[in-house]
Parts: C-alpha cells; structure tokens; sequence
C-alpha cells in the first residue's frame, strides 16, 4: 500500500518553506561508512522519497550525480525549483520500483521517508540496484526528547509541544509510529550482516516560533486532522502560536528559540 499523504500543493510548498535540513555532520557520517565500506569513485546516489529536496542538496556535493526520487509531483516541483544544482536531477517514482540498471548505485539515502516505503519490495530493491559494498542510509528525526530552550520558560514550551503531539496522536498512522522507533522492523529485516544503528545523533538550533509552528504544520497527523477538522486544525495552530508567545512574554512570531533533537540513522552495506 502506498502511503499518499503529502500530495498537495499546499502541503509541498509548507514542506520547502519549514522542513529542516539534515544536520550536516551526520551526513559527513554517512559519506565516510561509504568511503570505509565501498570506497572512491562516488558516482551516483539516489536520495528516496526526496521530498522538496532539503537532503538531496546536502548530499550532491559528494556524488558525480544525484537523482531525487519522490511519488509527489507537487513535491518535486517544490525542489526542481530550487536553483544551482546542476548535478542532480529529480524524477517521480517510488522506492519500491526504482528506474535503475542492477548494480550502479553507490549510495541510497531516504531522509524522514522509509517508513513510508512498503519494507519488503523497498528492499528487495535496494538490493537489485546497489553496486557491490555499496550502502543505505534511512535517517529520521525523533522529537521524543526533543527540548526546547528561551529564558526561563523552556518546560512550559516543551509542555505545550507535547500537548500537541498527544492531541494529534490519533491521527497518527503507523508509519509514523515506526519512524518513532528509529526504524526498528526495518532495520531487522535488512538481509546484510554489515549494519548498524545510529541511535542518537544530537543536534541544536535557533529557530522562530513562526518556523516551529509551521512545521507542526508540515506533520502528517497535523494534515490527516486537517481534512477531517479543517477550521478545528487552523484554530488548533492558531492557539498554539498563542501560548507559545504567551509563554514567553514575546509579540513576535520571528522570536528565536533555541531547539535541541535528536536524529537517528540506519547504515548497511550490501556484500561483494
Ligand atoms: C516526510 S516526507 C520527507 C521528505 C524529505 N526527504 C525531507 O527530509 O523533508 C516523505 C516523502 O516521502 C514520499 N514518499 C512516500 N512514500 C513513498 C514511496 N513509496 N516512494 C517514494 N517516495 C515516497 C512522500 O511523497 C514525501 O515527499
């Protein structure tokens, strides 16, 4: 079953303005396993479920070529206009099903995105098109231990970001529920004996209560409540741009707070 929850215009263009980037230093990570594992050249990989293109962008100034695969059209619009990029290109597909020879790939990535694919066909796929010692990468975020930091009032910014994920949590589906478990089921049923797990990679920025708020916005549950309740999840938004600025004794929607989070990474290396 395909998954088809960011398909919309609207959602895309939310995705471009308020998903984060990787953080770069995991990626340095996962350029050296493969230059521990396979080795030089880095010819060509292929970033799945890219998205807007956020970890394809961070990962092309490694690679002769990157090709960005994604099943949404309205995504891939979103990153094919991003300008500067000559050596990737996008394309629409699925993870399942890749337009690739056997054995010429170096590097599959999939950012925030395997736990939508299909476990069994993505992998029997990722096999069929990795070169030899080539590697996958399936990085996520967790915001479990997410924490988030202004003065004196950071627990009540944490409280209330909980809140809204405990008020979403019905319209969260298990895919989501897999990616919370760092992709556990998937990372068992890799059939490569070279494989191990980045549990916690930490990480800290500075964001706007503007950007915080729009990506709860970019949430599958926040868009799968959205259709159910459409003035209920604007209304939901709303109060909660509120108490946070509340919280803070602040007017601005462009006040910066400091948010740390944790990413975890999936790496394997299919055999000679
Ligand atoms: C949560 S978004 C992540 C996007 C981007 N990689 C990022 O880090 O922001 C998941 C993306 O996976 C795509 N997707 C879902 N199922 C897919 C599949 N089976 N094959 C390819 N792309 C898929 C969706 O269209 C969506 O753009």
């Amino acid at each position: 079953m395909a998954y088809r929850l960011f398909e919309g215009k609207e959602h895309a263009s939310i995705y471009q303005q308020y998903r984060f980037t990787p953080p770069s230093g995991l990626k340095d990570v996962i350029i050296q396993y493969l230059d521990k594992k396979k080795g030089q050249p880095h010819v060509l990989a292929v970033d799945l479920g890219c998205g807007t293109g956020q970890h394809t962008r961070l990962i092309a100034p490694h690679f002769k070529e990157v090709v960005g695969i994604d099943i949404s059209d309205f995504q891939l619009e979103e990153a094919r206009a991003v300008p500067g990029y000559a050596n990737i290109t996008y394309r629409k597909g699925t993870a399942e099903e890749l337009p690739f020879e056997d054995g010429t790939v170096d590097l599959l990535t999939a950012a925030s995105a395997a736990h939508w694919f299909d476990p069994t066909r993505f992998l029997l796929e990722a096999d069929r098109v990795l070169k030899s010692r080539g590697c996958m990468a399936l990085l996520g975020f967790t915001d479990g231990n997410i924490r988030l930091n202004y003065k004196d009032c950071g627990e009540k910014l944490n409280h209330i970001y909980q809140e809204v994920k405990e008020l979403l949590r019905p319209y969260t589906s298990s895919p989501v529920a897999a990616s919370e478990s760092k992709l556990e089921d998937l990372y068992s049923a890799i059939p490569y004996p070279d494989k191990e797990r980045i549990e916690s990679f930490k990480c800290k920025s500075m964001i706007s209560i503007r950007t915080l708020v729009g990506f709860i916005s970019s949430w599958s549950m926040y868009n799968s409540y959205k259709r159910k309740d459409p003035q209920g999840a604007e209304d939901m938004l709303a109060k909660i741009q509120k108490r946070f600025l509340d919280e803070m004794g602040v007017t601005s929607v462009d006040t910066e707070i400091e948010r740390e989070w944790e990413y975890f990474c999936v790496l394997a290396s299919k055999p000679q």
